[in-house]
């Protein structure tokens, strides 16, 4: 939103398409956006959408084929909105897509992320006095519900705030929203609750705060029976934001920082319920109830991110160039923290809980997809450098099963976004029955890392594709750092912490031999491209390696792909073996290198053609190798790093080759932040 700032409605539909086009991670089966029409009279403005189904860039060549849109009309003061969906409730099209609106003369239009899960009661609701439905979602619940909350308004001159505010003590499930309305023209209000939500703030002038201070509202019961009447402190310079004497300002609403970094690094993450405004170019935030943190006001906090780490760069996908940063992402998850020198690691986020964590009865590890694999990649480790049990869980399962937790459980959250709604309502379940919770995420400020008692940022740099890469092996080095911090005392580990030390150490340059085999798997994928499934099959500190490898081949080139332990194969999926069946197998030089010989026996003797990923040194196994990957030796429990990188590139080069846009593959979203 920009308030004293001109800008031509050129300008302002390419600020939200370059937006959304740095959110299309998240999700991108469909695209749209509300505007101001062409009279910019601020009064008499309505509101035009334009959606789309399909990518953002069918979007962007719809907006320009609006013959109605003068391109070059300024508005002084104008606020746009804009998104792009990933379909839960109801097919992805363009009625289906946001914004969803109100009625057909766009009087209110709101964004949304999330789910309400109540929305068909409210819906019931709503029909049953005379609101009439267009699309299948729940989103279109809340542009009704707001209207009826305002076609029901007990005053004429009521706040477009005080009715975001009704409207969400209605609903329930998870939200990020972003309102527009007619009746408030130049005004904005968002809100969150369970799915994230930041403002960015931009102006050349000085701000009037650096913390804005919440407001909370009153209630005042006396007056109406069942409905909570509200009233509000009034508004002056030192509860709101602005730029200092009435100056230009501009807003950017967003649910990820990717969206407007290149517009401003200044940002205010909100927290659950609360509500904030933009009127007069005076930014607002209040509250009903106070918050989780008890933080009486909100900081402008300024972000390190910088636009080109989230550019492309030389390479033909995000995922590619995400492969290929790894020697440098590892390094910077170390940085600062393992001092090769003394042999010791200081994880800053974790030193303050050290003590209480040494004392617990388990550690509980969850996640959810690649995340998971990371805590099923290094649960071994754990378990020998911190002689605790280690229970590793995906948190839909572990929420499915009420698992037990108590007050002395240590309970980590794996995340990449620190968004994943799974993860967090694991993090929530843990909380209330009072275990100490960790978080391990690559975003800092995200719901993960603040509703956490403790954590470790993985510090990967953002990543984008969908399909996650750098994210793995610096999540897996994290907690092998956390076992590493946590033996330090442990005079029978000594030799051992040495040992993984010096594996860290050289680990850069290890994974950069590894990505040097590119083209010979370039050449590999060249042979398999065609195939309907491919197996992946290995034990022990390799089993994640397995799992990790099938997913990615899973989700990008939607071949059917299964990561087996190589100790089951026995039980079942030895019957998928024959001569036609494409087997990659996992040999390392490790405690489990005999029991993977006789693994590789029982693939061969069913005229089985394996590839192996084995140790540059290894002749023993390329001896019944159809082909072989051979791969630099690393400490037996830091080997799993190596091995998955050439799974990433194989994965990436079957999806190139099959013709699949890699970092957007179907059906699938960066951050799932519904259940
Ligand atoms: C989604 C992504 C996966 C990711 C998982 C967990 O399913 O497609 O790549 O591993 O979420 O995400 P998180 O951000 O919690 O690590």
């Amino acid at each position: 939103m920009n308030y004293r700032v001109p800008r031509t409605r050129k300008e302002i539909f390419e600020t939200l398409i370059k937006g959304l086009q740095r959110l299309e991670y998240r999700g991108y089966d469909s695209a749209g956006v509300a505007i101001d029409g062409n009279n910019n009279e601020v009064k008499e403005r309505h509101i035009q959408l334009v959606k789309k189904r399909g990518k953002v860039k069918a979007l962007d060549e719809e907006l320009y084929k609006q013959d109605s849109m003068d391109l070059k009309v300024e508005f002084e003061t104008h606020f746009g909105i804009a998104h792009t969906r990933w379909a839960t409730h109801g097919v992805p099209n363009a009625v289906n897509s946001h914004p969803q609106r109100s009625d057909k003369g766009n009087e209110f239009v709101v964004i949304h992320n999330g789910i309400i899960t109540n929305y068909k009661d409210l819906r019931k609701f709503l029909e049953s006095k005379g609101y009439e439905f267009e699309s299948e979602t729940d989103t279109e619940t809340i542009a009704k519900l707001i209207k009826y909350v305002f076609d029901n308004r007990e005053t004429e001159d009521i706040r477009f705030s005080t009715l975001v505010e009704r409207v969400i003590q209605q609903l329930e499930g998870a939200f990020a929203l972003v309102f527009k309305s007619i009746h408030y023209p130049g005004e904005a209000v968002a809100t969150r609750r369970g799915s994230p939500l930041l403002i960015g703030v931009r102006s050349k002038y000085k701000l009037s705060t650096e913390q804005i201070p919440i407001l909370y509202r009153t209630c005042n019961i006396e007056n109406v029976k069942n409905i909570c009447k509200t009233r509000m402190k009034r508004l002056d310079s030192s509860t709101c934001l602005h730029a200092v004497g009435d100056k230009a300002v501009e807003f950017f609403f967003a649910s990820d920082a990717s969206a407007i970094i290149e517009h401003t690094n200044r940002v205010i993450f909100l927290e659950d319920d609360d509500i904030a405004a933009v009127a007069d170019g005076k930014l607002s935030i209040h509250r009903v109830k106070r918050s989780a943190s008890d933080d009486p006001s909100r900081a402008i906090q300024t972000l390190q991110m910088e636009l080109q780490q989230i550019m492309k760069g030389n390479f033909s996908a995000f995922m590619q160039k995400e492969i290929f940063e790894q020697p440098e992402s590892v390094f910077n998850t170390m940085r600062g923290r393992v001092n090769f020198e003394t042999n010791t690691v200081l994880l800053g986020g974790l030193k303050d809980h050290l003590k209480e964590i040494r004392r617990c009865r388990r550690l509980i590890v969850i996640g959810c997809g690649t995340s998971y694999h990371a805590a099923v990649a290094t649960r071994q480790v754990l378990e020998e450098l911190t002689e605790l049990p280690v229970m590793v869980e995906l948190a839909s399962d572990f929420l499915d099963r009420n698992t037990p937790v108590f007050r002395d459980d240590v309970c980590f959250f794996i995340s990449q976004s620190g968004e994943t709604a799974d993860t967090l309502l694991a993090l929530r379940y843990c909380k209330d029955r009072g275990a100490l919770t960790v978080g391990v995420t690559n975003t800092v400020g995200s719901s993960i890392s603040r509703e956490t008692d403790c954590g470790v940022h993985i510090n990967a740099g953002p990543e984008i594709g969908v399909a996650s890469t750098k994210a793995y092996t610096s999540q897996f080095i994290s907690l092998v750092m956390f076992g590493l911090m946590m033996s330090e005392d442990r005079i029978s580990l000594q030799n051992r912490r040495r040992e993984i030390i010096r594996g860290l150490r050289s680990l850069p340059e290890l994974i950069k031999e590894v990505l040097s085999l590119d083209e010979k798997i370039h050449d590999l994928a060249l042979e398999l491209y065609t195939q309907r499934s491919l197996l992946v099959m290995g034990r022990g500190y390799n089993y994640a390696t397995c799992l990790e490898g099938a997913l990615k081949i899973k989700e990008i080139t939607y071949m059917h792909s299964e990561g087996i332990l190589a100790g089951e194969l026995k039980h079942g999926p030895l019957a998928l073996i024959d001569k036609q069946m494409p087997v990659i197998m996992v040999i390392m030089k490790d405690p489990c290198f005999a029991k993977c010989q006789n693994a590789l026996q029982q693939v061969t003797a069913r005229q089985g053609r394996p590839i192996i990923l084995c140790s540059k040194d290894d002749t023993e196994s390329s001896k019944f190798a159809y082909k072989t990957i051979e791969l630099p030796y690393t400490v037996d429990c830091l080997q799993g790093i190596l091995s998955v990188i050439p799974l990433q590139l194989l994965s990436f080069h079957l999806a190139v080759l099959r013709g699949y846009d890699v970092d957007f593959p179907r059906n699938l979203a960066k951050s799932v932040t519904v259940e």
